[in-house]
């Protein structure tokens, strides 16, 4: 059954009451002290039980805070942040928590993501971005811009017109963080390019970027309206899939006028993703 399905999609809602009665009552006993999103959209956004979304958080946001305060980015203080991607909160749960002084800002396209942090996160001032640019921030806003999970979905156009973007918006010095999918992802990926990874890997090489679209993103969009909250790809307005770089694809075409690419760290994201650290030029 396809994902787009509306019996599919009444068996995720069935699932969100269930947790929704899980969490209320662990929370009752003290068990679970953090907002917990619904399982709908924990899942289509990488967690598949509440534990996952927890820890996997841990392991995303871990090598970007370590990675930050080594830049001697100034995390107690009260900086200017923002998530861009921000999901359902999974890395600002954390951050928020361990670091509470800076301002917070999130966006992400899907309204039933930015509901939930709106909801969950008062501090964090959140709101619904539209598919290509431009954000509604002004030029230079932001000390430190994390993304975990947007470029490893996005076409390389999408990816060049996003990397200008947030170049705008972030401070000259400062700071992008932004994770990608490379070598340390390809044996997850072998069936989405049908190819053996020996032959991705090479592929790789040859065109520092592979890009595949969603089987299911046409469907998925057209049906995105019925039970929104269960829906896959709330927001998706264009192609849509898995993406693959190689760091040297990154460093000759990442490295502008405005972004310099300061480091790339193979794996280092919850055991499956790169950590690219830009900074804009002064
Ligand atoms: C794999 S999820 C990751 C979410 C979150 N960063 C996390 O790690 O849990 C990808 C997220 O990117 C969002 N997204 C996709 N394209 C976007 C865009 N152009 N602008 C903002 N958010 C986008 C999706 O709605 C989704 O919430």
């Amino acid at each position: 059954m396809d994902h787009a399905h509306p019996i599919k999609k009444m068996a995720k809602l069935g699932l969100n009451q269930l947790q929704r009665f899980q969490v209320e009552l662990e929370q009752g006993l003290g068990i679970i002290d953090y907002p917990v999103p619904p399982n709908s959209s924990m899942r289509k956004t990488s967690s598949r039980s509440i534990r996952h979304y927890y820890i996997s958080g841990i392991q995303t946001v871990m090598p970007i805070v370590t990675c930050a305060l080594h830049q001697g980015i100034a995390l107690n203080e009260r900086i200017r942040i923002l998530d861009f991607g921000c999901g359902v909160a999974r890395q600002l749960l954390h951050f928020t928590r361990r670091y509470p002084n800076p301002a917070y800002y999130a966006c992400d396209v899907d309204e039933t993501s930015i509901a939930f942090v709106q909801k969950a996160y008062p501090q964090v001032e959140a709101y619904v971005n539209a598919f290509h640019p431009p954000l509604k921030y002004l030029d230079a806003s932001f000390d430190l811009i994390y993304s975990v999970s947007i470029f490893s979905h996005l076409n390389r156009e999408d990816q060049k017109s996003w990397l200008a973007e947030l170049a705008r918006v972030v401070k000259p010095g400062g700071y992008c963080f932004l994770t990608t999918e490379g070598m340390a992802a390809m044996g997850h990926l072998t069936s989405t390019f049908g190819m053996e990874e020996a032959a991705c890997a090479r592929k790789l090489a040859e065109q520092g970027i592979l890009y595949k679209e969603y089987d299911f993103l046409h469907d998925s969009i057209k049906n995105q309206n019925t039970f929104k909250v269960a829906s896959l790809l709330v927001g998706i307005e264009g192609s849509y899939g898995n993406t693959v770089v190689a760091p040297e694809y990154i460093r000759s075409e990442w490295t502008n006028a405005d972004f310099e690419v300061v480091q790339i760290i193979e794996g280092i994201i919850d055991y499956r993703q790169d950590l690219v650290i830009l900074r804009r030029k002064r």
